[in-house]
């Protein structure tokens, strides 16, 4: 066992070259006293490769952090992109989507924007729009397989970033994963964003917009008419049969459609609700967890990624196990909808920020902010982008079609006030079962740390249910509900406000075990069960899918201001 003493000044450079250290030790282990830290290989991240190279390479075996050390993901380096490993079996994957490789790579500076694209909903957009989109579409799937613009390229530019092939440089160990994590709206938004530049292109047309789904409004609650025509190049044959239109889009989709029909569209309405307004009071809630370089995949997604985003997906895709393509990371992109249910995505991240009026839109964390990526452009240029630059949809060049936001209002009402079901369920308490397999349902008393809070507490401080160490199989399609005092019991009848939220993941090529968390906020819905004085609350966790592969590590309530 190795000893260094840590001093304060690194740059990130020598770690990145350095990275090699960790693989020939694997298991390096630093151990220090007072200002000094315990570097283990269980919790290798690159800060601590930096601690041990520092010992190293260093003139003295004196080394220091600055706190402020930055470690964004950066761009991955094309040529170290492999095919991948499924984890569980050992077998390189049966699906290779690494990018062409380019000798150029141009930092990339938002043009100045001249004329704005418009990007209309698709139940709205008009006859002669959707010729365009088509013709674009088709133009695309022309081009040379090799072109990194042709339809399958674009497609397998999710592919590469979702299913662990390029490495993290700096932590050569570790793979990207922009999913399930603060990536997932800054990195779909370059993706369109150079896609939809791409199909202008195709067609001459600089005011282009890709069409957007607006599947959060009663309206266009179906998949929209110009991607079911089976003539269209628009057209999937890879998708349910089932939820063609006029099917309604259901965003509880657990895999099974839904048991009350006549309720999809309220519950959609208050799923809505609840994953903008109710939960998403927190920028970590609403983006997803932090994640750079040295992190693990899935540190934990945000409201709409894990809920409405994953049931779109997968209520698309096959009714199959493994979902093709819509309901599977590696082939999603390889249907022309998955687009326009990102551009919806897209839009709902502008109307989320339109809310917070002058509350704090998003991360002034400079490993977000610097986070880089690389994708081609239109003219095929590979091209840096920065995390940093997708602030502003405007500045980008585009704007969304104004619609109505028909959930705003939609919360959940009680059905039970005052429910005494916390104390008399006779359920165990939280600090005694966990960890616990799912599958069954699991009922759990959760300690509140504060009760009878005051109107000024609860400004100052969100009481949060916190669900960790949800540890599944990436491989597989998951989903867990949660509610809170629920009498009823009836976990079908999710348009009340004892239905807390959900757990959601949809399935990777590639299958590997990853441990993540969710956030629920409970200061409204406590406010709305009348129960803020309780000293207990009975959680309920439902398995929706795929309960058996999933274990719940620990719930706990914290207060966050
Ligand atoms: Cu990158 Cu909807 O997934």
């Amino acid at each position: 066992m190795a000893s260094f003493l840590v001093s304060w000044s690194i740059t990130s450079t020598s770690l990145a070259k350095q990275s090699h250290f960790a693989k020939r030790n694997p298991r390096l282990r630093v151990s220090c006293e007072k200002n000094q830290t315990e570097i283990s290989h269980e919790n290798f991240d690159r800060r601590n490769l930096l601690l041990g190279m520092g010992g190293l390479y260093g003139s003295s075996n004196l080394l220091s952090i600055s706190p402020a050390l930055a470690t964004p993901i950066e761009a991955p380096d094309f040529t170290k992109c492999s095919r991948g490993t499924n984890l569980s079996t050992g077998q390189p994957l049966d699906v290779n989507c690494c990018p062409p490789l380019s000798r150029e790579i141009i930092d990339y500076k938002l043009p100045p924007v001249t004329r704005m694209r418009f990007r209309p909903a698709a139940h709205l957009a008009t006859a002669e729009y959707i010729e365009k989109f088509e013709t674009a579409v088709e133009l695309m799937k022309a081009l040379p397989d090799d072109d990194p613009r042709s339809f399958m390229q674009q497609a397998n530019v999710h592919c590469a970033y979702c299913n662990l092939t390029h490495e993290q440089v700096g932590a050569s160990d570790l793979r990207i994963q922009i999913h399930n994590c603060w990536l997932f709206f800054p990195w779909h938004r370059w993706y369109l964003y150079f896609y939809e530049r791409i199909l202008g292109k195709l067609i001459d047309d600089p005011t282009f917009g890709l069409p957007f789904w607006n599947w959060d409004n009663p309206e266009g609650m179906f998949m929209p008419a110009m991607f079911a025509n089976s003539y269209s190049p628009l057209y999937d044959a890879r998708r349910n049969v089932y939820h063609l239109p006029p099917a309604i889009a259901d965003l509880s989709y657990s895999g099974k459609d839904a048991k009350h029909p006549s309720k999809i569209i309220p519950h959609n309405l208050t799923l809505m609700y609840r994953e903008m307004i109710r939960h998403a009071r927190h920028l970590e809630d609403f983006y997803g967890a932090k994640y750079s370089t040295g992190s693990k995949p899935n540190p934990g997604p945000g409201t709409v990624e894990r809920g409405s985003h994953t049931a779109i997906h997968s209520w698309v895709g096959e009714a199959t196990r493994t979902g093709e393509d819509m309901g599977n990371f590696y082939s999603s992109a390889r249907d022309t909808l998955f687009f326009s249910h990102h551009a919806n995505i897209d839009r709902l991240w502008t109307v989320w920020q339109d809310f917070r009026g002058p509350k704090a839109k998003h991360f002034t964390d400079s490993d977000w902010l610097n986070t880089t990526f690389l994708f081609y452009d239109e003219n095929a240029r590979l091209v840096r982008v920065k995390v940093g630059d997708t602030m502003d949809h405007i500045k980008m060049g585009y704007d969304f079609q104004k619609v109505d936001i028909p959930w705003q209002k939609k919360k959940p009402r009680a059905h039970w006030k005052k429910s005494k079901v916390a104390s008399t369920s006779g359920a165990p308490s939280a600090d005694s079962i966990f960890p616990i397999k799912l599958d069954k349902v699991i009922k759990v008393l959760v300690p509140r740390p504060k009760k009878s809070r005051s109107k000024r507490d609860k400004e100052n401080e969100e009481e949060l249910l916190v669900i960790e160490g949800i540890d599944v199989d990436t491989a597989t399609f998951v989903k867990f509900d949660v509610f809170v005092n629920d009498e009823d019991d009836d976990p079908y009848v999710l348009d009340k406000a004892e239905y807390a939220g959900s757990y959601s993941q949809l399935p990777h090529k590639n299958s590997s075990r990853v441990k993540t968390k969710i956030r629920l906020g409970l200061t409204e819905l406590l406010e709305d069960l009348d129960c803020e004085d309780d000293e207990y609350i009975l959680v309920t966790l439902v398995p929706k899918a795929g309960g058996d592969d999933i274990t719940i590590g620990g719930i706990k309530i914290i207060y966050v201001s």
